[in-house]
């Protein structure tokens, strides 16, 4: 029962406040497969954990989602399953990552939401890019743009 892809490679999209970007959060879990990656981009307040809170309330989870900025990855146990967050930003080598057992965690989650993961575009080629962005002048709107 799985959705069509929110937006296609290369479009972008505008979203007027936390509500509409929880939305396409929710639209993109439930377009993602069980052992999907969804890698996001974008500077501080983007709207990077926000989107994730959407995502990982529309798979039933109550409780709040932070950034793992610190903790590198979190386990959300939705009822649909496992939801990873991996914050990768303070990440020098990828192999930092294969340490903690990333494949498998991912591929026994329901969904996985990598930020700064860069260093692994080329070994998740189906995953999808989402850059996030301000726009000046516009506090109360994020940009996002598929990238791939
Ligand atoms: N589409 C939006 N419009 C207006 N404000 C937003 C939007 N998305 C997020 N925000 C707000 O921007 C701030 C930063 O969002 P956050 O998701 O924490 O960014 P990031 O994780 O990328 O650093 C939060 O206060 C959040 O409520
Ligand atoms: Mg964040």
């Amino acid at each position: 029962m799985s959705r069509p892809f929110p937006l296609q490679p290369g479009e972008m999209r505008d979203l007027y406040g936390v509500y509409e970007q929880h939305a396409l959060g929710a639209a993109l879990a439930e377009s993602l497969p069980p052992g999907a990656v969804l890698f996001l981009e974008g500077e501080l307040g983007a709207g990077k954990t926000t989107l994730t809170q959407g995502l990982v309330g529309a798979l039933g989870f109550r409780e709040p989602v932070t950034s793992p900025t610190y903790a590198l990855i979190n386990a959300y146990p939705t009822p649909a399953g496992q939801v990873l967050h991996v914050d990768a930003y303070r990440v020098r080598d990828v192999n930092e990552l294969y340490e903690m057992d990333l494949e498998d965690l991912i591929s026994t989650s329901r969904l996985s939401v990598i930020e700064w993961g860069e260093g692994l575009y080329l070994d998740y080629p189906q995953a999808p890019i989402l850059h996030l962005a301000h726009v000046d002048g516009q506090p109360d709107l994020r940009r996002v743009t598929r990238k791939r």
